[in-house]
């Protein structure tokens, strides 16, 4: 079965899908994105993420094409089309195409993409060993909450992390760690509470985050909103990541040093598994 995206209105095979030259995603990385899991056949989290979309376009004044209910649709069809039940949905709205010029150009239609990747989420290997992680300095622009499509400090951090054979990299200003490449970054205190950076424009709302939180919460773990240095990181019990296509991953070093004994840790585990529940039923997952 050939790989079937969206572009622009049409479902068509990926070799038939090209994007003009001039288009300002290309030129200018004018454009945001969103990414979504799937998990069992259904979206998970899809309203948050439909929210986020909307504020990311509202934020750098392109025009949403699509109604929330259009956008499920296109999710849902994409997904269908694919014969994926588990994995990753990607879509981009940039400002369109236009020649060369930094002004918004006058009455072009924004250009819409969407893809699935097939993965296994629930059953991920490095779930069950933990990953590695190094700091980086942060070198991003100072609106980190808008999901732009201009990612280079981005793929430049998540090198250097492949590079030292990591997995992620943290990103670090003035001496505290504002989030991964792409991911949002908690450690685990000694007295078992999450602590987690509060959020502000210096780090993407991250979705996961957000219904994990609510989930810990109703588990009845601790939790500090707050900043965190690499110290104390270094010196945490438990250390994890969340994103919509890894769901909760523990962190079992950070610069080569091991977090706890070097093992996922049992709180970890305990709200990965507590997320997987959420994420595998669609009433709850729609709530
Ligand atoms: N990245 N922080 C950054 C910088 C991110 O790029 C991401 C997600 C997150 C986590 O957000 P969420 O839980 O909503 O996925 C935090 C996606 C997965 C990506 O770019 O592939």
């Amino acid at each position: 079965m050939s790989r079937i995206v969206f572009l622009n209105g049409s479902f068509l095979p990926i070799e038939e899908a090209k994007v003009p030259f001039m288009d300002r995603g290309f030129l200018f990385g004018d454009g945001v994105y969103e990414g979504i899991a799937i998990l069992d056949g259904h979206l998970v989290d899809n309203d948050a993420h439909l929210e986020r979309l909307e504020r990311s376009l509202r934020e750098v004044r392109i025009p949403n094409p699509y109604t929330r209910a259009e956008w499920t649709r296109l999710e849902e069809e994409i997904a269908r089309r694919n014969g994926m039940t588990e994995g990753f949905i990607y879509f981009q709205v940039t400002r369109g195409v236009a020649e060369r010029d930094f002004m918004f150009p006058e009455n072009t239609a924004p250009t819409v993409a969407m893809f699935t990747q097939a993965k296994a989420i629930v059953n991920a290997p490095a779930a069950e060993k933990g990953i590695a992680v190094i700091t980086v300095p942060d070198q991003r622009w100072s609106r980190r909450d808008i999901k732009s499509i201009n990612l280079l400090a981005q793929v430049l951090a998540k090198q250097a992390a492949k590079e030292a054979g990591a997995q992620e990299a943290w990103m670090v200003q003035d001496g505290f760690v504002t989030e991964g490449g792409s991911s949002s970054g908690f450690i685990v205190t000694k007295e078992g509470r999450i602590v987690v950076r509060p959020l502000s424009n210096a780090i993407l709302p991250g979705i996961t985050r957000k219904s994990l939180l609510a989930l810990s919460q109703d588990a009845g773990i601790e939790l500090e909103e707050r900043l965190f240095t690499v110290e104390e990181a270094y010196d945490a019990a438990e250390a994890f990541m969340t994103s919509a296509s890894t769901f909760v991953l523990p962190i079992v070093s950070i610069d080569g040093r091991s977090i706890g004994d070097g093992k996922p840790g049992p709180i970890t585990k305990k709200l990965r598994e507590i997320y997987i529940r959420m994420a595998s039923s669609p009433r709850m997952a729609a709530e």
